[in-house]
Protein backbone atom coordinates (compact mmCIF):
# COMPACT_ATOMS: atom_id res chain seq x y z
CA UNK A 1 0.00 0.00 0.00
CA UNK A 2 1.41 3.15 -1.33
CA UNK A 3 1.29 6.42 1.05
CA UNK A 4 -0.15 9.98 0.46
CA UNK A 5 -0.59 12.90 2.63
CA UNK A 6 -3.55 14.08 3.02
CA UNK A 7 -2.74 18.28 3.35
CA UNK A 8 -2.39 21.41 1.54
CA UNK A 9 0.34 22.76 3.99
CA UNK A 10 3.83 23.11 2.14
CA UNK A 11 5.65 22.71 5.65
CA UNK A 12 4.00 19.31 6.54
CA UNK A 13 4.73 18.54 3.04
CA UNK A 14 7.92 18.60 2.72
CA UNK A 15 8.64 17.40 6.21
CA UNK A 16 6.77 14.05 5.66
CA UNK A 17 8.53 13.86 1.74
CA UNK A 18 12.25 14.44 3.06
CA UNK A 19 11.82 10.69 4.63
CA UNK A 20 11.49 9.20 1.29
CA UNK A 21 8.79 6.83 1.50
CA UNK A 22 5.42 9.87 0.16
CA UNK A 23 4.18 8.88 -2.99
CA UNK A 24 1.58 11.47 -3.34
CA UNK A 25 -0.96 14.08 -1.83
CA UNK A 26 -4.12 14.82 -1.72
CA UNK A 27 -5.74 18.07 -1.14
CA UNK A 28 -9.62 19.08 -0.68
CA UNK A 29 -11.54 22.03 -0.73
CA UNK A 30 -11.25 22.35 3.45
CA UNK A 31 -7.36 21.93 3.26
CA UNK A 32 -6.65 24.63 1.23
CA UNK A 33 -9.01 26.72 2.67
CA UNK A 34 -7.33 26.84 6.01
CA UNK A 35 -3.69 27.71 3.96
CA UNK A 36 -5.53 30.80 3.23
CA UNK A 37 -3.45 31.30 -0.15
CA UNK A 38 -4.09 31.30 -4.14
CA UNK A 39 -4.90 27.31 -4.56
CA UNK A 40 -2.85 27.96 -8.10
CA UNK A 41 -0.24 28.19 -6.23
CA UNK A 42 -0.62 26.01 -3.32
CA UNK A 43 -0.66 23.11 -6.05
CA UNK A 44 1.81 24.27 -8.32
CA UNK A 45 4.03 24.91 -5.12
CA UNK A 46 2.89 20.87 -4.24
CA UNK A 47 3.57 19.62 -7.88
CA UNK A 48 7.47 20.29 -7.62
CA UNK A 49 8.17 19.29 -3.77
CA UNK A 50 6.51 15.32 -4.18
CA UNK A 51 6.83 13.39 -7.29
CA UNK A 52 3.58 11.51 -7.54
CA UNK A 53 -0.10 12.17 -7.86
CA UNK A 54 -1.56 15.68 -6.27
CA UNK A 55 -5.42 15.37 -6.22
CA UNK A 56 -6.70 18.60 -6.37
CA UNK A 57 -10.50 19.05 -6.32
CA UNK A 58 -13.27 21.17 -8.31
CA UNK A 59 -15.10 23.46 -6.40
CA UNK A 60 -17.79 24.04 -8.79
CA UNK A 61 -20.85 21.18 -9.03
CA UNK A 62 -22.23 21.64 -12.51
CA UNK A 63 -20.74 20.03 -15.54
CA UNK A 64 -19.52 22.82 -17.47
CA UNK A 65 -17.82 24.86 -14.36
CA UNK A 66 -16.58 21.54 -13.39
CA UNK A 67 -14.59 20.79 -16.96
CA UNK A 68 -13.57 24.39 -16.65
CA UNK A 69 -12.11 23.99 -13.36
CA UNK A 70 -10.84 20.63 -14.13
CA UNK A 71 -8.75 21.82 -17.06
CA UNK A 72 -7.65 25.06 -15.43
CA UNK A 73 -6.06 22.63 -12.58
CA UNK A 74 -4.80 19.35 -14.87
CA UNK A 75 -3.10 22.56 -16.85
CA UNK A 76 -0.56 23.05 -13.49
CA UNK A 77 1.21 20.40 -13.99
CA UNK A 78 0.66 16.60 -15.53
CA UNK A 79 0.73 14.97 -11.92
CA UNK A 80 -2.05 16.77 -11.04
CA UNK A 81 -5.35 14.20 -10.78
CA UNK A 82 -8.36 16.12 -11.01
CA UNK A 83 -11.06 15.30 -7.45
CA UNK A 84 -14.27 14.79 -9.10
CA UNK A 85 -17.27 14.35 -6.26
CA UNK A 86 -19.60 11.51 -6.87
CA UNK A 87 -22.72 12.82 -8.78
CA UNK A 88 -24.32 12.53 -11.60
CA UNK A 89 -22.45 15.41 -13.28
CA UNK A 90 -19.70 14.21 -11.48
CA UNK A 91 -19.48 10.97 -13.42
CA UNK A 92 -20.15 12.96 -17.11
CA UNK A 93 -16.99 14.72 -15.68
CA UNK A 94 -14.86 11.75 -15.06
CA UNK A 95 -15.85 9.95 -18.80
CA UNK A 96 -15.33 12.93 -20.53
CA UNK A 97 -12.00 13.78 -18.71
CA UNK A 98 -10.46 10.11 -18.98
CA UNK A 99 -10.80 10.99 -22.95
CA UNK A 100 -8.67 14.10 -22.79
CA UNK A 101 -6.27 11.93 -20.87
CA UNK A 102 -6.94 13.84 -17.72
CA UNK A 103 -6.85 11.56 -14.39
CA UNK A 104 -9.37 11.56 -11.88
CA UNK A 105 -10.35 10.90 -8.49
CA UNK A 106 -13.63 10.57 -7.59
CA UNK A 107 -14.07 11.62 -3.91
CA UNK A 108 -16.97 11.48 -1.12
CA UNK A 109 -17.16 7.73 -1.80
CA UNK A 110 -19.54 6.41 1.13
CA UNK A 111 -20.83 3.20 -1.08
CA UNK A 112 -19.54 0.54 -2.93
CA UNK A 113 -22.26 0.16 -5.90
CA UNK A 114 -20.54 4.23 -5.84
CA UNK A 115 -17.55 3.38 -6.20
CA UNK A 116 -18.48 0.72 -8.97
CA UNK A 117 -19.75 3.55 -11.15
CA UNK A 118 -17.13 5.52 -10.66
CA UNK A 119 -14.19 3.19 -11.69
CA UNK A 120 -16.82 2.39 -14.71
CA UNK A 121 -16.80 5.93 -16.09
CA UNK A 122 -13.25 6.07 -16.14
CA UNK A 123 -12.23 7.13 -12.25
CA UNK A 124 -8.33 6.77 -12.11
CA UNK A 125 -8.97 7.12 -8.32
CA UNK A 126 -11.93 6.42 -6.12
CA UNK A 127 -11.38 7.32 -2.37
CA UNK A 128 -13.74 6.04 0.12
CA UNK A 129 -13.95 8.57 3.14
CA UNK A 130 -13.60 6.03 6.20
CA UNK A 131 -13.54 8.09 9.06
CA UNK A 132 -17.10 9.93 7.48
CA UNK A 133 -18.75 6.65 7.84
CA UNK A 134 -17.39 5.53 11.06
CA UNK A 135 -18.96 8.77 12.63
CA UNK A 136 -22.11 7.56 10.96
CA UNK A 137 -21.87 4.59 13.28
CA UNK A 138 -21.09 2.45 10.35
CA UNK A 139 -18.22 0.52 9.73
CA UNK A 140 -15.42 2.31 6.80
CA UNK A 141 -13.68 -0.97 6.67
CA UNK A 142 -16.53 -2.72 5.82
CA UNK A 143 -16.87 -0.15 2.65
CA UNK A 144 -13.33 -0.38 1.89
CA UNK A 145 -13.32 -4.35 1.89
CA UNK A 146 -16.38 -4.28 0.19
CA UNK A 147 -14.93 -1.89 -2.51
CA UNK A 148 -11.58 -4.42 -3.00
CA UNK A 149 -13.67 -7.48 -3.33
CA UNK A 150 -15.33 -5.75 -6.23
CA UNK A 151 -12.25 -4.26 -7.72
CA UNK A 152 -10.46 -7.55 -7.22
CA UNK A 153 -13.03 -9.72 -9.08
CA UNK A 154 -13.20 -7.74 -11.66
CA UNK A 155 -9.83 -6.40 -12.03
CA UNK A 156 -10.59 -2.90 -12.21
CA UNK A 157 -8.01 -0.74 -13.10
CA UNK A 158 -9.02 2.30 -10.52
CA UNK A 159 -6.55 2.57 -7.67
CA UNK A 160 -8.82 2.89 -4.31
CA UNK A 161 -7.46 5.51 -1.77
CA UNK A 162 -8.79 4.76 1.76
CA UNK A 163 -9.73 8.45 2.81
CA UNK A 164 -10.70 9.76 5.99
CA UNK A 165 -7.97 8.16 7.92
CA UNK A 166 -8.28 8.93 11.62
CA UNK A 167 -5.91 7.03 13.52
CA UNK A 168 -2.86 4.37 12.80
CA UNK A 169 -5.07 1.77 13.10
CA UNK A 170 -7.44 2.65 9.89
CA UNK A 171 -3.62 2.89 8.24
CA UNK A 172 -2.60 -0.65 9.61
CA UNK A 173 -6.34 -2.50 8.29
CA UNK A 174 -6.42 -0.66 4.91
CA UNK A 175 -2.55 -2.38 4.57
CA UNK A 176 -4.36 -5.59 5.68
CA UNK A 177 -7.53 -5.15 3.46
CA UNK A 178 -4.96 -4.60 0.71
CA UNK A 179 -6.07 -0.94 -0.17
CA UNK A 180 -3.76 0.33 -2.98
CA UNK A 181 -3.39 3.49 -1.14
CA UNK A 182 -3.83 5.37 2.40
CA UNK A 183 -4.12 9.09 2.07
CA UNK A 184 -2.70 10.20 5.66
CA UNK A 185 -2.88 13.73 7.53
CA UNK A 186 0.38 14.97 8.90
CA UNK A 187 -0.50 14.21 12.42
CA UNK A 188 -1.45 10.51 11.80
CA UNK A 189 1.51 9.70 9.70
CA UNK A 190 3.87 11.60 12.50
CA UNK A 191 1.92 8.94 15.07
CA UNK A 192 3.01 6.24 13.08
CA UNK A 193 6.82 6.80 13.03
CA UNK A 194 6.80 7.42 16.86
CA UNK A 195 7.13 4.28 19.05
CA UNK A 196 8.06 4.23 22.99
CA UNK A 197 10.08 1.19 23.00
CA UNK A 198 11.84 2.70 20.21
CA UNK A 199 12.49 5.87 22.03
CA UNK A 200 13.25 3.98 24.93
CA UNK A 201 15.60 1.42 23.15
CA UNK A 202 17.72 4.72 21.67
CA UNK A 203 17.88 5.55 25.32
CA UNK A 204 18.81 2.23 26.66
CA UNK A 205 21.89 1.79 23.75
CA UNK A 206 23.11 5.39 24.62
CA UNK A 207 23.46 4.95 28.29
CA UNK A 208 24.68 1.71 28.22
CA UNK A 209 27.40 3.08 25.45
CA UNK A 210 28.19 5.73 27.76
CA UNK A 211 28.82 3.77 30.79
CA UNK A 212 31.18 1.66 28.45
CA UNK A 213 32.98 4.05 27.35
CA UNK A 214 32.72 7.56 29.18
C1 LIG B 1 -9.59 12.68 1.00
O1 LIG B 1 -9.17 12.77 -0.12
C2 LIG B 1 -10.08 13.79 1.83
O2 LIG B 1 -9.31 14.93 1.57
C3 LIG B 1 -9.93 13.52 3.30
O3 LIG B 1 -9.35 12.27 3.55
C4 LIG B 1 -11.16 13.82 4.10
O4 LIG B 1 -10.89 13.54 5.44
P1 LIG B 1 -11.78 14.08 6.66
O5 LIG B 1 -13.03 13.26 6.71
O6 LIG B 1 -10.93 13.87 7.87
O7 LIG B 1 -12.04 15.54 6.36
Amino acid sequence: MRIFIDSANIEEIKDINAMGFLAGVTTNPSLVAKEKRDYREVIREICAIVEGPISAEVIAQDYTGMMQEAEMLAGIHPNVVIKIAMTEDGLKVIRDLRQKGIKTNATLIFSATQALLAARAGASYVSPFLGRVDDTANDGLILLEDIMTIFNQFTLDTEVIAASIRHPVHVLQAARIGSHIATVPYKIIKQMIKHPLTDAGIQKFLQDWQEAFQ
